[in-house]
């Protein structure tokens, strides 16, 4: 072929090309808009599909002493009613420990637990029969917060500690000791599309799972175990979900669990969709906490000894409780050296849903308590808050020293100080501050608040062995490209991502590949799409699969048209070979035609992480995200009411693979996070009912509570770990920005107390708890 340049990009423009880094819309934006992007609920139904609902324990806690489903069956369209014993397998769907039956046995352990699936025809006449079971419970002592947990000594796992250097000691020397409580509630996923999962038997004994999850192959083990068939007799498959921000990790297996089981009895498709009121009573959330802390500083402000216990509503199973609240140890430093700590967890079993991961995975619940303590530090010392964090702030480098963490990993990346100077001079901290201060001397009722938080956040998962992914890439003839790889599209981008890499690796446009659905039969053995870490896993997979391929067609192109493999370049959809110049989809017919595989799998394990549970040390994270925040807030200090007027994060993403995707996580995750400290109640009766199970009892924030002025902006760096093209994870670690609106409220309350008094403000700082804060400080004054 002759070399036809002028209908293809030039050489110099191939050479700088590039299809990471670069801002290009999520892959399925405009399928969103047009309301075509399939979701579980939109697969076209296959001929014969029934519909299940769940039967829920209006007990707390209770024996099952007779369980009548005859009106059930009686009820219009109902074909089929299941309990516990029909499970052919296993009853169980706890992801670690295997504690959480997936239909209740002898016993009930809190309101909504699921204790029979009703089939019917349709997905209304399957809810109507639902409600009809007559069931006679003895009723049983239940447990319901985790102060009464840990009274009762009631554990989902064993309480956890880590100490370093020595505490007691360290806390004699302090020249000044603190003490203190703080109560951090829990918060609803709330997904925009709930839990489902649609069962379709395959001949024989096979089952397709299609289910919104975050971790198909979980599914896959859970339903074949309640099946008792083997792994590859069950596929479940994900194209997308609706959200999950956790809440899918371990909890779709419930619904994956109980439509399968319907569908290998009947012997026909079965779909189990939950309403949202069911969604919020059956499943788990974030794990409220509490924490009684010791503190000890200098005449400065210097930490000197830590001393905290944290006890958590791990709910009536284990789920993912106990790795929840390693995270919360780990990072309770948060962006603090802290020298002799001892730090404990407990996971309280209580009669109430189980709860399980969000967005943070217990990250934000050990890091809000430090940042709580040293504002409260600050005060007493009469110092702003900013100053007292960078006295604390991990040291830049070896010289500096200070830079081991509680757990024994070095921090080598630190960039805390560096982001935080820039936010501040960008934010103007200091004149707002003293602007702030002249407002609230002549405003007695409207009071303002500022504060600026850093986040350091530790990337990967603890558990070691989760932390390595697969993806499969196929080039077709025509030169598009298909990639498939483990991990779970919920709108944060990841499919985008992976695209984008692939793209890259093979030198063609990003409109030319495609992500295909997630699906066990593909790429087997997959991690759950959670911890932040799955751009980064099945990015370096894909990357991996796409590096074979181009070395292989760097290769035939250089034999083929007799040029050094140095003298292949492909970019942008051009082949480039010496003097020859053609589209890439003509060198995979030749290709082809030369018998050349165009496919290839891939693989990466992240190196160098190590964790040992028993002494809760190691090194867990590959690399830390970092970034902070600055709120400005007012409020109106005799309703309680408040507004966010301003708030700037700068976010570190290192060298980010899609800008446009990235500054959309840091903009959702901080008002999701926002929504968890300040309007999100979760508030269960003295009977153990949730009451707040639905968005008309339940308040995350609407687009009027974004304030006017947003500003996200991402810090210039590149990742020292070689992360794929050295990018840095996004999706759970700019949910802890949002500690500086709740610590602004803080600030704006203290002014009631001219700044002198620490508001004891519990989260989430509703209008009713800010009331209460102004109160105490009122009555302190
Ligand atoms: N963004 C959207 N839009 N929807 C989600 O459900 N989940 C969050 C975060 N961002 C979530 C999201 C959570 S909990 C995690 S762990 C990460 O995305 C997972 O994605 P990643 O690891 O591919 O970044
Ligand atoms: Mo995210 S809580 O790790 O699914």
């Amino acid at each position: 072929m002759n070399s036809k340049s002028e209908q293809f990009m030039t050489l110099g423009a191939a050479k700088g090309w590039s299809e990471v880094g670069q801002s290009h819309p999520h892959e399925s934006a405009i399928l969103h808009v047009l309301g075509e992007a399939v979701y579980t609920d939109d697969i076209p139904e296959a001929q014969g599909t029934l519909h299940a609902a769940l039967g829920l324990s209006p007990k707390a806690h209770a024996r099952i002493l007779s369980l009548n489903l005859e009106p059930v069956r009686a009820m219009p369209g109902v074909v089929a009613v299941y309990t516990c014993k029909d499970i052919p397998g296993t009853n169980d769907c706890g992801p670690i420990i295997h504690d959480d039956p997936i239909l209740a046995e002898e016993k009930v352990e809190y309101v909504g637990q699921p204790v029979f699936i009703v089939v019917a025809d349709t997905h209304d006449n399957a809810r109507r029969a639902a409600r009809k079971a007559d069931i006679q419970y003895e009723e049983l002592p239940a447990i319901l917060t985790p102060q009464a947990a840990r009274e009762a000594e009631s554990y989902v796992v064993p309480p956890m500690r880590l100490t370093r250097g020595d505490a007691q000691a360290a806390f004699e020397r302090s020249p000044n000791v603190l003490k203190g409580k703080l109560h951090v509630g829990g918060q609803e996923q709330f997904y925009l599309e709930g839990q489902i999962s649609y069962a379709v038997p395959k001949e024989g004994n096979g089952m397709h799972v299609y289910c919104s999850t975050q971790h198909p192959t979980e599914m896959q083990h859970v339903v074949s175990h309640a099946l008792h068939y083997p792994s590859h007799a069950v596929v479940v498959e994900c194209r997308r979900m609706g959200g999950g921000f956790g809440g899918k990790e371990s909890q779709s297996a419930l619904w994956a669990a109980c439509a399968a089981v319907s569908a290998a009895h009947l012997k026909r498709p079965v779909k189990l969709r939950a309403d949202r009121d069911d969604d919020m009573m059956v499943t788990g959330k974030r794990h409220c906490f509490y924490y009684e802390y010791e503190i000890g500083y200098d005449e400065q402000g210097l930490i000197t000894a830590a001393k905290v216990q944290m006890v958590t509503r791990a709910g009536f199973s284990a789920d993912l409780s106990a790795p929840v609240a390693t995270r919360a140890i780990c990072h309770f430093d948060n962006t603090y050296y802290l020298s002799d700590v001892d730090i404990r967890a407990m996971a309280g079993k209580t009669n109430t849903q189980s709860n399980t991961a969000f967005r943070g995975f217990g990250g934000p619940q050990g890091a809000i308590a430090i940042e709580y303590i040293v504002d409260e530090i600050a005060r007493n010392l009469g110092k702003d808050a900013l100053d007292v964090r960078k006295l604390n702030f991990y040291g830049r480098n070896d010289e500096e020293g200070r830079n081991i963490t509680q757990y024994g990993q070095k921090v080598k990346d630190n960039v805390i100080h560096e982001l935080v100077a820039q936010l501040e001079s960008e934010t103007d901290y200091r004149a707002r501050r003293e602007a702030i201060r002249t407002f609230n001397a002549s405003s007695p009722v409207l009071k303002k608040g500022l504060a600026l938080t850093p986040v350091k956040f530790g990337i990967a998962f603890n558990v070691t062995h989760f932390n390595q992914a697969g993806a499969l890439v196929h080039i077709y003839v025509d030169g598009s490209v298909l990639v498939n790889h483990g991990g779970t599209e919920m709108g944060q981008g990841i499919n985008t991502k992976v695209c984008q890499v692939v793209a890259h690796e093979l030198g063609i446009p990003l409109s030319s590949v495609r992500a295909s659905a997630t699906d066990t039969s593909k790429v087997a053995n997959t991690s759950a799409t959670a911890a932040s870490t799955g751009a980064d896993l099945n990015g370096k997979a894909a990357q991996d699969a796409a590096h074979t391929l181009r070395k292989r067609l760097v290769e035939f192109a250089a034999k083929s048209f007799g040029v050094a493999a140095e003298e292949v370049i492909l970019a942008n959809g051009t082949v480039f070979a010496g003097e020859t110049v053609m589209p890439f989809a003509d060198l995979m017919q030749k290709a082809y035609l030369a018998r050349v595989q165009l496919w290839s799998d891939g693989f990466y394990a992240t190196p160098g992480l190590s964790w040992d549970r028993e002494t809760m040390s190691g090194n867990p994270f590959g690399y830390y995200a970092y970034g902070a925040s600055v709120s400005e807030v007012i409020v109106d200090t005799l309703t309680g009411e408040w507004k966010l007027l301003k708030a700037d994060c700068l976010y570190d993403a290192g060298n980010s693979l899609n800008p446009a995707i990235d500054v959309g996580q840091v903009e959702g995750a901080f008002i999701q996070g926002m929504g968890w400290l300040t309007t999100e109640e979760l508030w269960w009766n003295a009977q153990g009912k949730l009451m707040t199970h639905a968005p008309s009892t339940y308040k995350i924030p609407g687009v009027s509570d974004c304030p006017q002025d947003f500003n996200v902006r991402l810090f210039k760096n590149r990742n020292p770990f070689d992360s794929i093209h050295r990018s840095k994870a996004v999706g759970e670690p700019p949910l802890l920005l949002p500690f500086s609106v709740f610590l602004a409220i803080r600030d704006a309350v203290a002014s009631v107390g001219d700044y002198r008094f620490n508001p004891p403000l519990r989260a989430p700082a509703t209008g009713e708890a800010i009331l209460d804060a102004v109160d105490a400080v009122r009555a302190m004054a």
